[in-house]
């Protein structure tokens, strides 16, 4: 494990050069690191440190870096075709069609459209949702995210109002996403913490009106909101609500998807099935690729190329995606989740209980959340610490970042496959890195070297 404090000779003239022709607005930045190589749980800079994966490049890699059969399939397309656009017809994208209509919840008969990113996926669900119901309002919640699109930032609750004003699309309200952490009037009861969102939601949909809206676009688990795990009443009211009013409902598993929270997709958690369910990310297993999922007639509803991208079903993507629905599936990836989740879980809460700045730890199976506050009591978000230990963290050789609606905490979503002894060491660099930063040997400073979720 290396002990980086800053990148040294080439890497830092690569970041400047970085700096100089990529733009500023494409992605924040949190340490001067360089990939060079990964291997499952595993990943090494171009100085040959290496580190423990705990970000998976934002749960991307859920069977792990480089994983084999992923490799495999890519290879053997490439050596076929790369991709043919979707004015003819190609193998793999029905394949996967087949596949993902049988593994999504819901019994009703499935059509699946394909794109590049988590976003434009969301986009095209959102598309379908607006043509098939000719109603103009879309229902998203505070500190959401769902990618980055002119229409995916007007529904995302994570930009700021004045970006989201700046889009086309206005017709959107934003209802408050069940924290059961911080809950509204102090509740502390998840049910009824959970009602009483539910109660708040049911006001704004009163007064937009139901019969206004066309989707009501839901992450399941919210992960950039904090790793914010709604009660399942609240699921189930919404569901409920969407069907009364005719309302398509999407779940945005982009991040949540493949397993990563003990499910194959979080909204099993709730036993609720949505309209359109919105999968990227881990699809394709570091490929880009990303899929709509939902009701035949809902996805039949906008004309043909509504949904059309060049690369859209790329071959060799399609071809990783397939490799990855089989793996997760045949190894039950996502029970490893569940029980590698709760024993990361357990440890955790251990440091809960030992350090004043740990006020809650939360998650549904690898997909956990650290909420570093100034004191228990006050519940006080404390995102200077978060950063300085996830800064301390890099440089004892692990890779995490930190998000939430206050920035404050910790993302702990390693590959599914980690190897336990890597999430020991990992957890084992937390505490160390809360220890240090307590004990004042992280300075300020570091905080400013980053750019950083809020
Ligand atoms: C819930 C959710 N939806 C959508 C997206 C956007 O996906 P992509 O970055 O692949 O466009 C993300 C990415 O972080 C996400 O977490």
């Amino acid at each position: 494990m290396g002990s980086p404090s800053r990148a040294r000779g080439t890497s830092s003239q690569l970041i400047e050069k970085y700096k100089r022709y990529v733009s500023g607005s494409q992605a924040f930045k949190y340490f001067p690191m360089i990939v060079g190589k990964a291997l499952n749980a595993r990943i090494w800079d171009t100085d040959g440190r290496e580190y423990i994966d705990f970000l998976s490049s934002a749960a991307t890699y859920n069977v792990g870096h480089s994983n084999r059969e992923v490799l495999e399939a890519v290879k053997t397309q490439l050596d076929k075709f790369i991709h043919y656009c979707l004015y003819l017809y190609h193998e793999p994208v029905v394949e996967l069609a087949e596949l993902l209509a049988g593994i999504t919840p819901g019994s009703f008969e499935k059509k699946v459209a394909f794109g590049l990113s988590g976003g434009d996926a969301n986009d095209a669900a959102l598309k379908a949702a607006l043509v098939y119901t000719r109603r103009r309002v879309i229902v998203s919640f505070d500190y959401s995210y769902h990618g980055t699109t002119a229409l995916d930032i007007a529904v995302s609750g994570s930009f700021s109002p004045e970006l989201r004003g700046l889009m086309p699309f206005r017709d959107v309200y934003f209802a408050e996403y069940p924290d059961t952490y911080r809950c509204i009037g102090g509740v502390e009861d998840p049910e009824e913490c959970g009602e009483l969102y539910l109660s708040r939601f049911e006001e704004l949909l009163k007064k937009i009106g139901g019969s206004n809206v066309a989707a009501i676009i839901l992450e399941p688990v919210q992960g950039d909101g904090g790793v914010l795990i709604p009660p399942a009443n609240f699921i189930k009211g919404v569901r409920k609500m969407a069907s009364e009013h005719g309302i398509v409902l999407i779940d945005d598993e982009v991040q949540t998807g493949m397993g990563r929270t003990g499910r194959l997709f979080a909204i099993e958690h709730y036993s609720v099935e949505p309209d359109l369910m919105v999968l990227g990310k881990a699809l394709g297993g570091g490929m880009p690729v990303s899929a709509v999922v939902g009701r035949s007639d809902i996805m039949d509803s906008a004309p043909p190329q509504s949904f059309f991208a060049t690369s859209a079903a790329h071959a060799a993507s399609v071809a990783a995606a397939i490799a990855v629905v089989k793996y997760v599936t045949r190894n039950n990836l996502h029970e490893r989740a569940r029980e590698m989740g709760e024993y990361a879980l357990k440890r955790l809460n251990e440091l809960k209980e030992k350090y004043e700045v740990v006020g809650d730890v939360r998650g549904l199976g690898l997909m956990i959340g650290v909420d570093i506050v100034v004191d228990k009591k006050s519940k006080r978000p404390d995102r200077a610490k978060a950063l300085k230990i996830i800064w301390r963290a890099w440089e004892k050789g692990l890779v995490m970042m930190t998000y939430g609606k206050y920035g404050n905490v910790l993302r702990i979503a390693p590959p599914l496959t980690i190897p336990r002894e890597d999430l020991d060491k990992g957890i084992d660099i937390i505490e160390e890195s809360v220890k240090d930063v307590l004990e004042g040997k992280v300075p300020d400073e570091v905080v400013d070297k980053m750019t950083a979720w809020k």
